[in-house]
């Protein structure tokens, strides 16, 4: 198992590039399954989950080529067993997305129920619940969802308690393949359903109110892509190398930048005090440290507020502030476990509940650190960088599900960071 090791307190310098978005690149690649002709793909990143999905489409029978230099993935759908194996989805909770297209194009699906994760309970009620209305019988077996659709799936009303990203994305899977109108209440707006949205229309689904809490779709036939699909940018990746500038006090430049899709997240940085010039519609960042920061108070919130996914990183910014800052966790319950590696480098942050509270101006020292989920350790990166000394991050397999090459492009910094086998 790798680990990084990291002597921070360093000034990095220079231009990085973002890479395609994990959370977009998942659906678009399942979404492969709808067809039954070649799909292709570019600007896909380098990242263990995208290797995972495309593993689980292989297992089902797909063939696949994955030019990892060029970012470019081909995908022959030649689905023999409709399966998502717990070998895989235990791996990554994203392999619930195998329902949506599964179901949509045949009907039928036995996918493994994600396994335990390391933030919370993390259920997938809502799209059993919803797949149900569709029409379609839903039994857990053995660990196991099979679901069977006995006509054809029934446009109906979904009214999803909680906003769920990938549970709005299954339901858009189904709803473009079901029987007259379907209509999301509460549906998820963030950019990656937009995105999954988008492609769908681009396949001829006919859908409406993308980006809005009421999308309405009208099932139909879909037509296979004769293009090869790009995966946007990551706005989350964008949001960690802003995190990182501010950490070590460097002026960056972030180039395939997300930042149209990080209000939010610019908005708290610029709070802070920290300096960030938007070119090309937040496609180029620029980053200018501040002298001092402020304490802010930020709450996780479903798009377009604060994503849980920065979390992470924005409580160690928060450990440069002048005063005390606040940060509450709304989305998901048990998301605070990166709390204690850090105090181990000397952070004050307290936590009760689903609220951190952080003491500023906090000095952090180097010390060894065990990464414990995807965000949390991009977290102890942050905070390897900023502290004096060398740091040295375990279990690092979390960070490579949805970083791609981080070290690399750190490197590429002047960050001395060095990938070790433990
Ligand atoms: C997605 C993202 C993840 C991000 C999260 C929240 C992907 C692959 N992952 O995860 O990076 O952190 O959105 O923005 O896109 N819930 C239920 N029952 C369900 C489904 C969800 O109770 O059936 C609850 C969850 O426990 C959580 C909340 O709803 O408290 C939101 O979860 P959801 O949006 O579904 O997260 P994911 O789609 O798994």
């Amino acid at each position: 198992m790798d680990a990084l090791r990291i002597t921070g307190n360093k000034r990095l310098a220079g231009r990085v590039q973002v890479s395609g978005s994990k959370n977009t690149a998942l659906p678009f690649l399942f979404a492969s399954l709808l067809f039954d002709q070649e799909v292709a793909f570019e600007n896909v990143p380098r990242l263990w989950d995208v290797e995972t999905t495309l593993k689980l489409l292989q297992e089902m029978g797909c063939e696949y080529q994955w030019d990892k230099e060029q970012g470019r993935v081909r995908i022959l759908p030649r689905v023999r067993q409709k399966t998502a194996s717990y070998d895989w989805v235990k791996k990554m909770r994203a392999g619930i997305l195998a329902l949506g297209p599964l179901v949509a194009k045949f009907g039928e699906a036995r996918v493994s129920l994600p396994g335990g994760c390391a933030i919370g309970a993390r259920p997938v009620n809502f799209h059993l619940e919803a797949l149900k209305r569709l029409g379609a019988q839903v039994e857990v077996e053995e660990g196991y969802i099979l679901a069977s659709v006995p006509s054809r799936l029934k446009g109906c009303s979904i009214v999803f308690p909680e906003v769920s990203v990938t549970g709005t994305e299954n339901v858009l899977f189904w709803g473009a393949f079901a029987e007259g109108e379907t209509v999301i209440e509460n549906a998820a707006q963030e950019p990656e359903v937009v995105a999954l949205g988008k492609l769908l229309q681009s396949f001829g689904a006919r859908i409406e109110g993308l980006g809005t809490s009421v999308v309405k779709l009208v099932g139909g036939p879909l037509r296979a892509p004769q293009q090869s699909i790009s995966i946007p940018s990551d706005r989350i990746e964008t949001g960690t190398w802003i995190s990182i500038a501010m950490a070590t006090q460097s002026a960056l430049e972030i180039t395939h930048a997300a930042g149209a899709e990080l209000g939010s997240v610019l908005k708290a940085f610029r709070q802070m005090g920290l300096g960030i010039e938007e070119q090309e519609q937040g496609r180029i960042l620029k980053i200018t440290p501040g002298e001092s920061y402020e304490a802010v108070a930020v709450e996780t919130e479903p798009y377009p507020g604060f994503p849980t996914d920065m979390q992470a990183q924005v409580l160690v910014n928060m450990c440069q502030s002048q005063g005390v800052s606040h940060m509450r966790e709304n989305i998901f319950e048990n998301r605070f476990m990166h709390v204690a590696e850090l105090r181990r480098l000397g952070a004050r942050i307290e936590t009760e509940g689903n609220l951190a509270r952080v003491e500023g101006l906090t000095r952090l020292k180097g010390a060894p650190m065990m990464a414990t989920d995807l965000r949390a350790s991009a977290s102890l990166v942050v905070a390897a960088l900023m502290a004096e000394g060398t740091s040295t991050i375990s279990r690092i397999y979390h960070l490579d599900r949805g970083y791609d090459r981080l070290d690399l492009k750190l490197q590429n910094l002047g960050a001395d960071v060095t990938r070790v086998a433990q």
